[in-house]
């Protein structure tokens, strides 16, 4: 089996971070989200993967991952260019894929228990496409099934006004290529895409079953700014924490915590895991980092109280202030100053957020 993994889209809901990358290298303790998705389909057995890129973000997606050989896996490049939505995109590897089933998965998703399980059960004899569901607090936000009573899906919806269940598509699919006839014969939805949903639905409707596969473990969409924070949360839960880095005389470091390689905590700085620390950072002497923060690599953190926040790396955060619940984009810097006229300095980009 293949795999096809999406990595297109404007990222728009995660401005201003995405106005310079794309969403699918925020980094998540310190990964790209990207590289979770391609652990998981390594680790289902699918190591020949079709990246299909947009027009954001292509080159860095394709610096980052290279041919895959980084990751024991294989792959192969598949531009869509504009965001048509998620069936154009699909479309797009119809000859990457042949005449064999193959996963998608959304490449800003994240999932505790990976795609195994779910591959594993597919049936192709008795199924045209099988779906990862799960119940979710705000089912207007996803594509939304009915199951019956065999777990088979019976009808499908985008994003409904009226939602007929709790159960949404996380946005992992296995599908046959079926799937590709069902795609050509779509129409623009009301948010002017290609709908995946709408082509399952399609399948339905020409009498082919469609299986359903619940997944019990956290899964998480990288969207918006706060469920960049949870799913930092979600992982940094599961980290068992590693020090590469240098632990100074008289800094405290307490729970799980990663230190990369050439980071450097000093002594008087205290450290309450979990908490990931990039690569060549310096946490200076008067900083206190908190539970559930990741500070990406080549920083440099001092006199910070800094906790449950994500920085994205080449930051410089030199402030008294407390931050918190807080994303910083790369090379962005927070600091304080007492020249005057006394005041907060603000340089701030389009979509930002500030909360003084
Ligand atoms: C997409 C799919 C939706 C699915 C969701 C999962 O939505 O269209 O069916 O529930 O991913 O994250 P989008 O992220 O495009 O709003």
């Amino acid at each position: 089996m293949k795999g096809v993994l999406l990595a297109g889209g404007t990222g728009s809901r995660l401005y201003p971070i995405t106005y310079t990358g794309p969403k699918q290298l925020v980094p998540i303790a310190n990964k790209p989200v990207l590289d979770y998705a391609i652990e998981d389909l390594r680790e289902a057995g699918i190591t020949e993967i079709g990246v299909v890129l947009g027009n954001k973000g292509r080159d860095a997606i394709q610096e980052h991952l290279g041919d895959g050989s980084a990751y024991d896996v294989e792959i192969t490049y598949i531009v869509q260019g504009d965001p048509l939505g998620l069936a154009h995109a699909v479309g797009c590897a119809r000859d990457f894929v042949g005449d064999d089933s193959f996963v998608v998965y959304l490449g800003d998703d994240l999932m505790r228990d990976g795609i195994t399980d779910m591959v594993a059960n597919f049936d192709s004899s008795e199924y045209s496409a099988g779906i990862g569901l799960q119940e979710v607090d705000e089912p207007s936000r996803y594509g939304i099934v009915e199951v019956n009573d065999s777990g088979d899906i019976v009808s499908l919806v985008e994003k409904p006004d009226d939602p007929p269940s709790n159960l949404a598509l996380i946005g992992i699919y296995v599908f046959t290529p079926a799937i590709f006839e069902q795609i050509e014969s779509l129409t623009p939805s009301w948010r002017g895409e290609l709908e995946i949903t709408d082509a399952i639905q399609g399948l339905l409707e020409t009498g082919s079953r469609v299986q359903s596969h619940l997944v019990h473990g956290w899964w998480k969409d990288t969207g918006k700014p706060e469920d960049v924070l949870q799913a930092n949360r979600l992982v940094l839960d599961n980290m068992d924490g590693q020090i590469e880095g240098d632990i100074q005389d008289g800094a405290s470091v307490s729970g799980r915590v990663e230190l990369q390689k050439n980071a450097v905590i000093e002594g008087g700085a205290v450290v309450r895991g979990p908490v990931s620390i990039g690569e060549g950072t310096r946490v200076c002497s008067d900083s206190y980092i908190g539970p559930y923060t990741s500070i990406g690599e080549q920083s440099i953190v001092d006199n910070v109280h800094i906790e449950a926040s994500v920085t994205m790396g080449h930051n410089e955060i030199k402030t008294d202030s407390k931050i918190v619940d807080s994303l910083v984009g790369r090379e962005a810097c927070v600091k304080s100053s007492d020249s005057k006229p006394e005041g907060e300095r603000i340089t701030v980009g389009r979509n930002s957020t500030l909360e003084l």
